[in-house]
């Protein structure tokens, strides 16, 4: 658990120019409190990175990918060093958009091991491809979290496998969790369904990893007018904004309201 809530801003592949960038920078930035409780992290495409950065002051320096290399003839990629050399202090690895282009668990593995290495924090993001069903039983129905957890545990499993010293990077490695049919659809998970299944990825942690305070965010749809929902519980430690991050007007009120949550439940 963390004292503070994280909120990411994945601005994906968006805007489409610097001037843009730094306008939805400058803007983000102008809607962060001044008396910020909570850790608030842009992360725009790479050719951005060096442009909101000098905009950005009260929130930190995100990127939305890197290599498992840090330097050489690898064209068109990016290591952990350039990025920890242009300010970034958070990487997205394993977004389920860049799972569907082909990268595997065994990649993601190897990011997450040279993100460590070059003193960035990652952020893993997992998360099962289709909606849990319902199961009849003798009371009636149930949510079955089944099919959701075995796919959670076996991309975890595989992603963390050997990472070094991951009990004494704790503080360091942050997992997202993040239904894909959620992304991008309009249609977040149910909060308590949401909980279960971070609960579920923080007892792997835990039991498998020796993790034992893991900071797990909630990533899917989430908005204004839903992510005080989430929030509101201890476990679920802050939210990965993809859309809606895009809007500074409408994630400043997100950035508000997580600044505000005090967990009741
Ligand atoms: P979304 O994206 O908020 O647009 O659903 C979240 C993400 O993919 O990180």
């Amino acid at each position: 658990m963390l004292n503070k809530k994280l909120i990411v801003a994945n601005w994906k592949m968006n805007p489409e120019s610097v001037t843009d960038a730094i306008s939805l920078a400058k803007e983000t930035e102008k809607g962060i409190p001044k008396s910020l409780k909570a850790e608030v992290v842009i992360a725009p495409p790479f050719p951005f990175l060096a442009a909101a950065k000098k905009v950005i002051k009260r929130a930190e320096l995100g990127a939305q990918d890197d290599f498992w290399e840090f330097k050489g003839a690898r064209t068109g990629e990016v290591s952990p060093t350039m990025l920890k050399n242009s300010g970034v202090k958070y990487v997205i690895v394993g977004h389920s958009e860049r799972r569907a282009l082909g990268e595997t668990d065994e990649m993601i593995n190897k990011k997450i091991e040279a993100t460590l290495k070059a003193g960035l924090k990652p952020i893993l993001c997992v998360g099962e491809p289709s909606e849990r069903g319902l199961t009849r039983t003798l009371r009636g129905f149930t949510r079955n979290y089944e099919m959701a957890k075995n796919y959670i545990r076996n991309q975890l499993e595989k992603d963390l496998k050997n990472i070094s010293n991951l009990k004494r990077r704790t503080s360091n490695i942050i997992v997202a969790y993040e239904p894909i049919w959620a992304i991008g659809t309009g249609k977040p998970d149910k909060p308590e369904d949401s909980l279960e299944m971070i609960r579920f990825i923080k007892g792997i942690l835990s039991s498998k990893f020796g993790v034992r305070s893991s900071i797990v965010l909630y990533g899917g749809s989430v908005n204004s007018q839903n992510a005080r929902s989430f929030l509101q519980y201890k476990e679920i430690d802050g939210a990965l904004v993809g859309g809606a991050s895009l809007n500074a007007k409408e994630f400043s009120k997100i950035v508000v309201i997580v600044n505000n949550a005090n967990a009741v439940k």
